[in-house]
């Protein structure tokens, strides 16, 4: 029996960024990909967070799945959740794949961006955050693919509530640096870097993996952040070989 696979979206995004791997992997083994706190159908309310209320969200759901065993893959945001989720649940890890993310805390110059993104949400909404984002986060949006998908990640940005999203700023400005951690993931990761992030770059994700012990890194060609909606294929096929060749 394969091992379940628990996918996490990135930040304001919610598990339908999620739908080609779903599609793709449910008749391979048993696929979780939940809402996120603050995001689509995701626990809400009660801020601030912090990223250990993820992991405790997540936790929670496996024990009520009665599932002890997982492979975790997180995308940027949802990496940052992993990587709590291995460092506080190492025995229920059975790999760990890191999408478009890194391990470091924000740095000043990022809180300045996070504020002025807070501000921003605060006076105006999800609406022109939500085209920001999505344009940065793709690596283009000139052919008629990347337009829809920009289209349909904007969708699902201002589908969420402002509040919650100011709430998940907040958690993601006061994330913990987990890199002195990395050293100590004992299970097999793979790292996955989109070739054109501007968010969180190649180099970020390269430099991650050089510090985890039994880490592999791929690369995906023409895409940006959002690597698993932009490159499908390419992403399922990457993950794919590397799930086929675990112990
Ligand atoms: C994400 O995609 O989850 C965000 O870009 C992460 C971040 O802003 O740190």
């Amino acid at each position: 029996m394969n091992v379940p696979i628990l996918f996490l979206h990135g930040f304001p995004l919610n598990s339908s960024s999620w739908k080609a791997q779903i599609e793709y992997f449910s008749d391979k083994r048993i696929v979780f990909a939940p809402d996120l706190r603050g995001h689509g159908s995701g626990p809400k309310g009660g801020g601030p967070w912090m990223i250990p209320d993820f992991t405790s969200d997540l936790h929670l759901l496996l024990v009520e799945a009665k599932i002890n065993k997982i492979i975790i893959c997180g995308l940027s945001m949802g990496g940052y959740v992993a990587l709590d989720f291995v460092h506080q649940h190492p025995e229920m890890v059975q790999a760990l794949v890191l999408c478009a993310t890194q391990s470091a805390a924000d740095s000043n110059e990022a809180k300045d961006k996070r504020y002025k993104t807070l501000e921003k949400i605060r006076n105006d909404g999800l609406n022109g955050f939500a085209d920001d984002f999505s344009d940065l986060a793709l690596s283009e949006t000139k052919t008629e693919f990347s337009r829809e998908l920009k289209r349909s990640i904007e969708d699902i940005i201002k589908s969420n509530n402002p509040a919650d999203i100011a709430l998940v700023v907040g958690c993601l400005a006061s994330r913990k640096d987990s890199t002195p951690m990395l050293h100590e993931i004992k299970c097999p990761t793979l790292v996955i870097a989109g070739v054109d992030d501007r968010i969180i770059s190649l180099e970020v994700g390269q430099a991650m993996a050089s510090k985890i012990p039994d880490c592999k890194f791929a690369k995906i060609p023409d895409a940006g952040h959002l690597l698993n909606q932009e490159q499908p294929e390419r992403f399922n096929s990457v993950l794919e070989f590397f799930l086929n060749n675990l112990k």
